[in-house]
């Protein structure tokens, strides 16, 4: 004997119950769905019912079917869309994190780590100072007679001006040559040491200048250092950064701080321009004034001092051809240094 299900109670019920959690869309799927679930069940039954009852019977449960599973998809799209990636995540805890973002390091960094790897390999410590300095080391202690032109508005930015006493004006650093004084002051001869930093100039920007900048300055005093001694570690540290293949010069120069002066040129070829010779650095004998203004006797001892520009460099290494796309911070540009 069998009995006709109650099909009006189950479909009350299916559309009442509440589905909001995981475990209630599991239950309900077992309890309606699942291969042993009551639909199934009594669609198998069919066949034991009364012959006149069957079709009515058969069309039912198969509209109860439909219903049941259409509430089940909407309630387990609705869950997953609420908890999105968090319910995945947890749910399997062996799935690989989500990707995190990772910075790049700036070519400015990449640079100079390296200028400073190949100096510490050539035997030369590290050294640094103030970007705020005082007129007297920025200039008068490196030889800069009174009246000379890179003490002008035009090349210094002047943070504070003492008209009774011009040496203590205060100035943002127009180059790193001022640590080469603070230096020898705490340190007596052998002094071999590089000395990087961030320099500023009040120059109009444009895609070769910008109004900061950073240098590597380089001094070494002992006895017996020559200008021979300058030259072979300048061509070895450009040969280190560039590749024996490198095509440099070096052109007598002046600067008020060094006896002879100076400069290295490297030859530049980006993309399909045509090439050119670029400065990449100045330098020179520590000029016996310079000596005597930290008290170290110019009759014992000599040096040589080189100061070279970050940017520059930076710029002839990796083709770049505006010096303001280093101070942009465009992700677009600097995602291209990893
Ligand atoms: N200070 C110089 C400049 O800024 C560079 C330099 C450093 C030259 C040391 C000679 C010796 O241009």
């Amino acid at each position: 004997m069998s009995t006709t299900p109650d099909t009006e109670a189950i479909k009350k019920e299916i559309s009442s119950c509440s589905l909001d959690s995981g475990d209630a869309l599991e239950s309900f799927r077992l309890k309606y769905l699942s291969r042993k679930g009551l639909i199934p069940e009594l669609l198998a039954g069919i066949g034991k019912a009364a012959p006149e009852d069957r079709a009515r019977l058969g069309k039912e449960l198969n509209e109860l079917k439909q219903l049941a599973t259409t509430r089940f998809e909407e309630a387990k799209a609705e869950l997953e869309s609420q908890t999105g990636a968090q319910v995945t995540a947890t749910d399997d805890p062996t799935l690989p994190p989500p990707p995190t973002a990772v910075g790049s390091t700036h070519p400015l960094s990449q640079t100079l780590a390296e200028i400073k790897s190949i100096f510490y390999r050539l035997g030369f410590t590290i050294a640094d100072g103030p970007e705020l300095e005082d007129d007297f080391h920025n200039f008068t202690a490196l030889n800069f007679p009174p009246e000379h032109p890179a003490r002008d508005m035009q090349d210094t930015f002047f943070i504070r001006k003492d008209e009774q006493n011009p040496e203590n004006d205060l100035v943002l650093r127009t180059h790193t040559s001022p640590v080469q004084i603070r230096l020898m002051k705490e340190q007596k001869p052998p002094v071999r040491a590089i000395m990087p930093g961030r320099v500023y100039r009040n120059e109009s920007i444009t895609a070769k200048s910008y109004c900061l900048f950073h240098q590597v300055e380089g001094l070494y005093v002992d006895k017996n250092v020559s200008l021979a001694d300058l030259k072979h570690t300048l061509i070895t540290f450009a040969g280190h950064l560039f590749g024996k293949n490198l095509k440099y010069r070096i052109r007598p120069s002046f600067f008020p701080f060094t006896e002879p002066s100076l400069e290295m040129d490297i030859w530049w070829e980006t993309g399909n321009r045509p090439g050119q010779w670029m400065e990449i650095l100045g330098a020179g004998m520590v000029h016996p004034n310079v000596l005597k203004a930290v008290d170290v006797d110019p009759e014992v001892y000599t040096g040589f001092a080189f100061g070279m520009g970050v940017e520059r460099i930076t710029m002839s290494r990796y083709e770049i051809d505006d010096i303001r796309l280093l101070y942009d911070n465009d992700l677009r540009f600097l995602n291209q240094f990893p």
